[in-house]
């Protein structure tokens, strides 16, 4: 800060406390013991205005607020360029300082210990109860909003704790998942398709693939929503509908792995309209060490290691 604004600001600041004090004294009337009430001398209606002093504690609170003022002004950095008398404000505050102190404390706390995990397999961290807690803890603050608190998804976001995967569950795809973010792109078929064509296909993915069942009285041609199937889906889905993990197309032959639902309007919908499910990256705001115990935290869920185990290590201790 120049030295004019810091000025202006002492100046300002100092002379609103000495003026107020002024005002509070100045315009102070001492209790009168046995005093009757005074009134200001007009009447309204016959309703009155009393002219009584301040009540103590009233008088009593201003001044505190004045005394406080002036205690953490000389403590704390607040006026202009003055750092305060209290140590660890030597390059003034500001909520980023203290931020960043908190940070490094942390950093020394829990670097050493991230730095352990990032350097072992994801496999091996994920048989690592301390690091599961950590990764849980991790998830509840950064997945949970979109996945769940147990992992098990909702519509649209897939159930990370089961065993169907839409980019691969192996430690190192989930791992990469979580750093870079997922962009799943599934086109709209509606007007390529027609709306019958929808139909069809819809049926057929959901009866021949799926193996769900269809309304007993229905009239789909399922035929027709093979063939359109074979030219139109397989690219991505593949031929018997087992999907890609490399474009994240899913298997549509698991019907417990569907995100957007299995029933006729709902696949209609995908079909016609598309979706486009994006997974946010996490490599820059958590960071590779973080994301480590977050991909050993996931693959932990679906590989059994964690739950009773933690649960059995929590009640131990
Ligand atoms: C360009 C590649 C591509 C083609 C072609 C494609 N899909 Fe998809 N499909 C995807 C992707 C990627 C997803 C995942 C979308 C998401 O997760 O948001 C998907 C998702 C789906 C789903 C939703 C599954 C769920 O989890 O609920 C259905 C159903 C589906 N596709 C059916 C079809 C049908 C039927 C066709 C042909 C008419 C087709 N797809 C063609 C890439 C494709
Ligand atoms: C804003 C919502 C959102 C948040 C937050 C989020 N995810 Fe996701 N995640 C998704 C969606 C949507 C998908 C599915 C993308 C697709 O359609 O293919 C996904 C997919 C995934 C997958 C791949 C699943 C598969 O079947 O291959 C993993 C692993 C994953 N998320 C882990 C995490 C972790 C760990 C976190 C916390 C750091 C997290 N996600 C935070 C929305 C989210």
């Amino acid at each position: 800060m120049t030295t004019f604004w810091s000025t202006w600001i002492c100046v300002l600041t100092i002379g609103s406390l000495i003026g107020l004090t002024w005002l509070l004294i100045g315009t102070r009337k001492g209790e009168t013991k046995g005093s009757v009430d005074q009134t200001m001398g007009h009447s309204f209606d016959g309703i009155e205005e009393y002219d009584n002093p301040l009540p103590q504690w009233w008088f009593m609170l201003f001044a505190g607020t004045l005394v406080f003022a002036v205690g953490y002004l000389v403590l704390y950095p607040g006026l202009g360029n003055w750092k305060g008398i209290l140590p660890g404000y030597e390059n003034g505050w500001t909520g980023v300082h203290e931020w960043e102190k908190e940070m490094n404390k942390a950093e020394a706390k829990f670097g050493p210990i991230f730095a352990k995990f990032a350097a072992m397999p994801v496999e091996d961290v994920a048989n690592d109860p301390q690091a599961l807690t950590m990764g849980g803890r991790l998830f509840a603050s950064n997945c949970a909003v979109c996945h769940g608190s147990d992992a098990k998804g909702a519509f649209g976001f897939p159930n990370l704790a089961d065993s169907h995967w839409r980019w691969g569950g192996d430690a190192q795809t989930i791992k990469t998942t979580i750093l870079g973010g997922r962009m799943a792109a599934m086109p709209a078929w509606g007007e390529i398709l027609g709306e019958a064509g929808v139909k069809n296909v819809a049926a057929y993915v959901r009866h021949d693939l799926a193996g769900l069942p269809l309304p007993d009285d229905s009239t789909f041609d399922l035929q027709a929503g093979q063939q359109a199937f074979n030219t139109t889906c397989v690219a991505c889905h593949g031929a018997k509908g087992q999907g890609t993990e490399a474009m994240g197309a899913p298997n549509l032959t698991q019907p417990a792995g569907y995100i957007y639902g299995t029933s006729l309007a709902q696949l209609g919908q995908t079909i016609r309209h598309g979706r486009q499910g994006h997974m946010p990256a996490q490599n820059e705001l958590l960071g590779n060490d973080k994301v480590q115990l977050l991909a050993a935290y996931v693959y932990s869920l679906s590989h059994g290691l964690n739950t009773e185990r933690l649960q059995a290590k929590g009640k131990s201790e």
